[in-house]
């Protein structure tokens, strides 16, 4: 399953997996390169540029595990052990009927089109909201600006005050969510622990990006389906909804960085 849009622009994509990622360079920033993904599932999301030559092994790896992954996930789902196991018992009592296989080929090409294009949907309203707010805001060299650090919320200094970028983010076991505690009113930031997270182009970025919050909420409420919904600026930060606690490696690394795919 893959779908990707490219808005005017030099930002390409390619992906494996089940992401959405939709890119523009906007006249007036070159370096505000945005990016977006919607995810159809939790599962895998992986970046590549175009540029980049992938070798083929490692396109033969992601198919290979992809695959597995797909089988593994229709046998979990579709109960088939279970039918063949029940069809056992009953199969002196059942008769069979012929489906017309062409009809219900139609049928789940029309169902999964429907599906892609709310996603796609979703997509192009995030993409939007992006382009306004991007269009509405006056950069400032000088911006200060506290923002929800998915890597400090929750978390108090030796003297017990709230960390600063911290402070108190309500997180509650979601069951859509891979029962992750989330916050499904608010999204928050990741930052690598290599970028500063008070540089002026991540406040900007953050300050700007926070018009999405809304659309990201709205995408969820139109479409439950949804799972996570990501927003990459090409600055470093990361814009996750719903908003989480981001767990550091064991050396206290965040190495997530969504300009590069790992
Ligand atoms: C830039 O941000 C600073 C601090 O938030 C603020 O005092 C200042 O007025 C802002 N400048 C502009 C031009 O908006």
């Amino acid at each position: 399953m893959q779908i990707a849009t490219a808005r005017m622009s030099r930002c390409s994509l390619v992906n494996a997996g089940n992401a959405i990622k939709l890119g523009r360079s906007g006249p007036r920033r070159r370096r505000l390169m945005l990016l977006m993904w919607i995810m159809l599932s939790g599962s895998l999301c992986l970046m590549v540029d175009s540029q980049m030559k992938i070798p083929p092994e490692t396109v033969q790896q992601w198919a290979v595990s992809f695959g597995k992954e797909m089988a593994a996930l229709s046998n979990r789902y579709s109960g088939a052990k279970l039918l063949q196991k029940k069809y056992k018992d009953v199969e002196g009592v059942v008769k069979i009927e012929e489906v017309n296989g062409e009809e219900l080929v139609k049928t789940f090409a029309e169902e999964m089109e429907e599906m892609l294009g709310r996603k796609m949907k979703s997509v192009k309203r995030l993409a939007e909201a992006a382009e306004d707010a991007d269009l509405g805001h006056e950069y400032n060299e000088t911006l200060e600006f506290d923002y929800f650090n998915s890597l400090l919320i929750n978390t108090v200094d030796e003297e017990g005050n709230p960390t600063p970028l911290g402070g108190e983010f309500l997180l509650e076991k979601n069951e859509h969510f891979n029962k992750l505690p989330v916050n499904t009113w608010h999204s928050n930031i990741q930052v690598p622990t290599n970028v500063y997270n008070r540089d002026p182009d991540i406040l900007n970025g953050v300050y700007m990006s926070e018009a999405l919050n809304d659309v990201f909420i709205d995408n969820f409420q139109k479409d439950p389906t949804l799972t996570w919904q990501y927003f990459g600026s090409a600055t470093g930060f990361f814009r996750l909804y719903p908003g989480i606690q981001w767990i550091p490696d064991e050396n206290g690394v965040v190495t997530f960085d969504c300009r590069n795919r790992n």
